[in-house]
């Protein structure tokens, strides 16, 4: 018998529910008093008791046990323990399957604002990096290719405006998280004259769930979150993929700070980048997490079903890698270094600057995809000779077209392309300060 116990156990995992266990019992118990169906003597011995109770687990005098399942039960029964047939009267109206819903929706509802918080914090730290690098210019790439000079506060700015995204996703998936089940009962409601519009406000939702029958069966609000939290982690994943490229010998754009890396077993030289691997590899998990709620869900009937017990495991897997991901992201980024000589270096002699070039030829009156077969040709013979577009002279560029002039070598310069594209979004200086201005003003919202 003692397997199937261990097989049916949810305590193990939702005892990290007490808090807002306690917290919805105490609502309910107020309410019950409220709508005369205990008495105002009784309700208050009850709170008093699950407030000791509270105490009993938060300093580890609690006694959990597999054979009481679940965290309700453990409570509902050390309740009695203490106070007798009043503490019988706790689940009046109500039923585990919408106290456990109840649970994770005040849950989710505490994480959602933890993790806001985060988010917006490593933005500030990203908005740092900017600020602190806005003169610095690296190749800027496509397909990992050397497209065209872009700014490194450009570049990182990038990720301010992902993370802001995911910011604005989670605060739109707290509206429907902040809304109560309570009272829903095991899935029709209750005889009882209960008023759930009470209990909502006790507990500061802004809405009660219409019905009961969804009420109880609904965990969509954590599938939203758990795909948002997938996102931002796809994010962190991405940005990790590039400094851990970035910081390679081959890069060597970027230093991590000693901690968010570990050394080898056997190779003394190497300092590999741990953090950023494993928050790549955790992504994957994540990922996974989505996918298995998702699928616990596919198929289910109406209304509660046993099944949806295996919905803590992932969120609360996903909400601990998260919120780690996310503030060991901000103290990396704080402490990385940057080598700019090097990304410098990278640009001089490559060709970076080749559509530059064309829209030169293009300012000069050609159209523009005569210019761009032109420097296509330019390009391919320089490549040919071994050489960079800045070992080219005024009558090299001639042969290519009569257009270029002397002005040509300042055309060729990257800061010169990169202060030009001045458009909306684009790399140039000020735009980028733009950018820097927008975020300031967007991580104020809390
Ligand atoms: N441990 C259960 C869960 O996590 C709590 C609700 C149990 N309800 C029931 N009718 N057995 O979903």
């Amino acid at each position: 018998m003692k397997k199937i116990e261990e097989f049916l156990e949810s305590i193990s995992f939702d005892k990290r529910l007490y808090k807002y266990d306690i917290q919805g019992s105490i609502a309910h118990v107020k309410m019950l008093t409220k709508c005369k169906i205990i008495a105002d003597s009784e309700g208050k011995i009850i709170v008093k008791a699950l407030k000791e109770i509270e105490k009993e687990i938060k300093t580890g005098k609690f006694e959990f046990h597999p054979s009481l399942e679940d965290i309700h039960t453990h409570i509902e029964k050390r309740l009695i323990e203490k106070i007798g047939d009043i503490g019988a009267k706790l689940h009046t109206g109500r039923s585990r399957n919408d106290q456990i819903t109840l649970d994770m929706h005040l849950f989710l509802r505490d994480e959602i604002k933890e993790i806001a918080k985060l988010i917006r914090n490593l933005q500030k730290s990203i908005l740092k990096v900017a600020e602190k690098n806005i003169d610095v210019v690296m190749p800027g790439y496509t397909h990992l290719q050397h497209a065209q000079p872009i700014l490194f506060s450009h570049w990182i700015m990038a990720y301010f405006f992902m993370l802001d995204r995911d910011w604005e996703r989670l605060l739109n998936t707290f509206d429907r998280v902040d809304v109560s089940p309570l009272g829903a009962a095991a899935l029709a409601g209750t005889s009882h004259p209960i008023d759930r519009e009470y209990t909502a406000r006790l507990l500061g939702f802004s809405k009660v769930a219409p019905s009961s029958m969804d009420a109880v069966s609904d965990r969509d609000f954590i599938i939203e979150f758990l795909a948002h939290a997938s996102l931002i982690m796809m994010h962190l994943s991405r940005l990790s993929e590039e400094l851990i490229l970035f910081s390679s010998k081959e890069f060597g754009f970027i230093e991590l700070a000693e901690a968010f890396t570990t050394g080898s077993s056997i190779m003394p030289q190497k300092r590999n980048p741990d953090v950023c691997e494993l928050i790549r590899g955790k992504t994957g998990k994540v990922y996974g997490n989505l996918m298995s709620l998702l699928t616990t869900m596919k198929s289910l009937p109406l209304a509660y079903n046993r099944d949806m017990q295996e919905d803590k495991v992932p969120l609360f897997d996903t909400v601990d890698t998260l919120k780690d991901s996310l503030s060991i992201y901000a103290q990396m980024l704080d402490t990385m270094k940057i080598d700019k000589k090097r990304m410098l270096a990278f640009l001089e002699g490559d060709f970076s600057m080749a559509t530059d070039l064309a829209d030169y030829l293009v300012k000069k009156g050609l159209p523009f995809r005569k210019a761009h077969q032109i420097m296509s040709k330019l390009v391919k013979e320089t490549i040919k000779k071994k050489k960079g577009l800045n070992a080219l002279t005024l009558k090299d560029f001639k042969t290519y077209s009569k257009l270029f002039d002397r002005d040509v070598f300042e055309t060729i310069k990257v800061e010169a392309g990169i202060a030009a594209r001045k458009s909306l979004g684009g790399t140039a200086k000020e735009s980028v300060k733009r950018l820097i201005v927008q975020g300031k003003e967007t991580v104020k919202k809390k």
